[in-house]
């Protein structure tokens, strides 16, 4: 009997999991039954926009939680599949910063090519998973919401790639259930236009806050205020954009700060992170983990260590994304296939208790870019994924972050990025950032 393999999600880490059995298979392996459920009616996970916020067509949680206009925050060369590079699929070179359409296009261009996309069950939400011991299978519940049918099945293996930014992270403050303006998490940005001649407060010094901040302040809102609750972000602001210390309270429209000061603000947006959020899960499969590089029990930060028949991808935070869902996805496939050995559960046990106290004793953002690229190629030492320059990607990380320092606005019209896969250099974009409001693929690849 063929073995049977469950994946959760078709965002682009389910996608990577796809890919990986994919290429086994074409490679004249014989590879298990492999279904994927997505409770979308697209694959792409996040990528797939959403003008819908709250609940999705079925009732459930919105997935989504990109905006319109939002361009990579970080260079391609830093995210490309060493399978499937942005050269072949574009067929010319790219800037290093494309809006978020383009990288959609992108991320399913190469199983596009493949009969693959018959894996997925659309609009298929998994609501519930339990494993039983005795048959050495997992069982899920899932249901067709179109069809509004439930429908069980079994797998001896299941991957969890549902991602980790959908479920919003919402603090309290005192005053905000009277404040008299709109209250929202980054989760349910969508539009910056509709802050255009607005005072927005912002809570979060992380990318959503840097990012619907410089959106904001792109198509026109009148100012940006950022209260961190631990340290500033530190850039080079706009003139009417400032930081400020740890909001205290809202009274009406006015926010009260730490160090006494207080504005008048028309918005406040939440960017406060996510949760690793896993309803379907029992306790005993359930990953509760802080967002961070080394992912809590998690053998190689991808087996969960009480039952190495489950696998979580792309559940780390996130310097590396495509490349190293590939990593990972190809990784699991291996142990799957039995091509790599799963180690005993001491080993199991250790390896993210390892990995945590390197984590911790990284000194910067340097040092956490080169811990996750050691990682990437720790991973892809194993497998037949193509190798690749991962120092040429660290460069390009490095690169960017010193661009930003120079200047928070114009960074995205930087190239002169190298391809860690094919060496390729980047042109800049024919346009500063700040001045292209247009953000459909067809415009960027003029
Ligand atoms: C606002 C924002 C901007 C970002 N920008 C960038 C960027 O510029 N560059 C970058 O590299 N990364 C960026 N990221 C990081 C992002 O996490 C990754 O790029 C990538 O989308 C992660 O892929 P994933 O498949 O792990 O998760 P997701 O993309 O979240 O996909 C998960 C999939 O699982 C499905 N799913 C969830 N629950 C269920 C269920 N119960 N049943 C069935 N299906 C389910 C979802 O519908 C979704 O399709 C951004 C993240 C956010 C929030
Ligand atoms: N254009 C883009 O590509 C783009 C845009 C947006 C987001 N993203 C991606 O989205 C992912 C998530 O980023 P994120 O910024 O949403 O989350 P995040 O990186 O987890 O950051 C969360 C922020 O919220 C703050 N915070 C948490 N609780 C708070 C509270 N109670 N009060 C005040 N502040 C609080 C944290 O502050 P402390 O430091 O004090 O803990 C931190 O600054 C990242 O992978 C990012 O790359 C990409």
């Amino acid at each position: 009997m063929k073995k049977k393999v469950g994946i959760i999600g078709a965002g682009p880490s389910g996608l990577s999991q796809l890919r990986a059995f994919e290429r086994a298979q074409s490679k004249g392996n014989d590879i298990p039954e492999i279904v994927c459920f997505e409770k979308q009616s697209d694959w792409g996970g996040l990528w797939n926009y959403t003008w819908r916020t709250g609940v999705d067509e079925a009732g459930d949680p919105c997935h989504g939680s990109m905006y319109r206009y939002l361009w990579s925050n970080g260079p391609k060369e830093g995210l490309e599949f060493a399978d499937y590079t942005f050269k072949e699929h574009f067929g010319k070179d790219i800037a290093s910063y494309p809006p978020r359409s383009v990288l959609f296009d992108y991320i399913k261009g190469r199983l596009e090519k493949t009969n693959f996309r018959d894996k997925i069950r659309f609009n298929t939400i998994v609501r519930d998973v339990r494993y039983h011991e005795n048959k050495n299978q997992f069982e899920v519940v899932s249901r067709d919401t179109k069809k509004d049918t439930e429908v069980t099945d079994f797998f001896d293996y299941l991957v969890v790639a549902t991602g980790h930014f959908s479920t919003p992270n919402v603090p309290f403050y005192e005053g905000f259930d009277s404040f008299n303006g709109r209250i929202l998490h980054a989760h349910d940005f969508r539009d910056a236009r509709e802050f255009t001649n607005k005072n927005i407060l912002i809570l979060g010094t992380s990318y959503s806050a840097e990012d619907i901040g410089s959106q904001c302040w792109k198509y026109g809102c009148k100012s940006v205020i950022v209260a961190h609750r631990t340290a500033p972000m530190g850039f080079d602001w706009p003139e009417n954009w400032k930081e400020v210390p740890a909001l205290v309270k809202t009274v009406g429209n006015k926010a009260f700060f730490k160090d006494g000061s207080e504005s008048e603000i028309d918005a406040i947006i939440l960017c406060t992170g996510y949760q690793h959020h896993f309803p379907f899960l029992p306790d005993d499969l359930r990953l509760k983990t802080a967002n961070r590089l080394a992912t809590a029990n998690l053998y190689k930060g991808i087996v969960w260590t009480k039952n190495p028949r489950l696998f979580y991808l792309g559940m780390q935070d996130q310097w590396y994304t495509f490349n190293m869902f590939d990593a990972q996805a190809w990784y699991a496939r291996d142990l799957i296939l039995g091509k790599i050995k799963m180690p005993n559960s001491s080993t199991l046990y250790a390896d993210p208790i390892e990995r945590e106290k390197m984590e911790d004793a990284l000194e910067d953002d340097y040092a956490c870019i080169r811990y996750q690229g050691d990682y990437v190629r720790e991973l892809i030492s194993e497998t037949d994924y193509p190798d690749f320059n991962v120092d040429a990607a660290n460069e390009a990380f490095f690169l960017w972050k010193k661009h930003k320092k120079k200047n928070i606005m114009t960074f995205r019209d930087q190239g002169g990025f190298t391809s860690p896969m094919d060496s390729s250099v980047s042109p800049s974009y024919n346009k500063p950032w700040k001045e292209e409001l247009d953000d459909r693929m067809e415009v960027y690849l003029k």
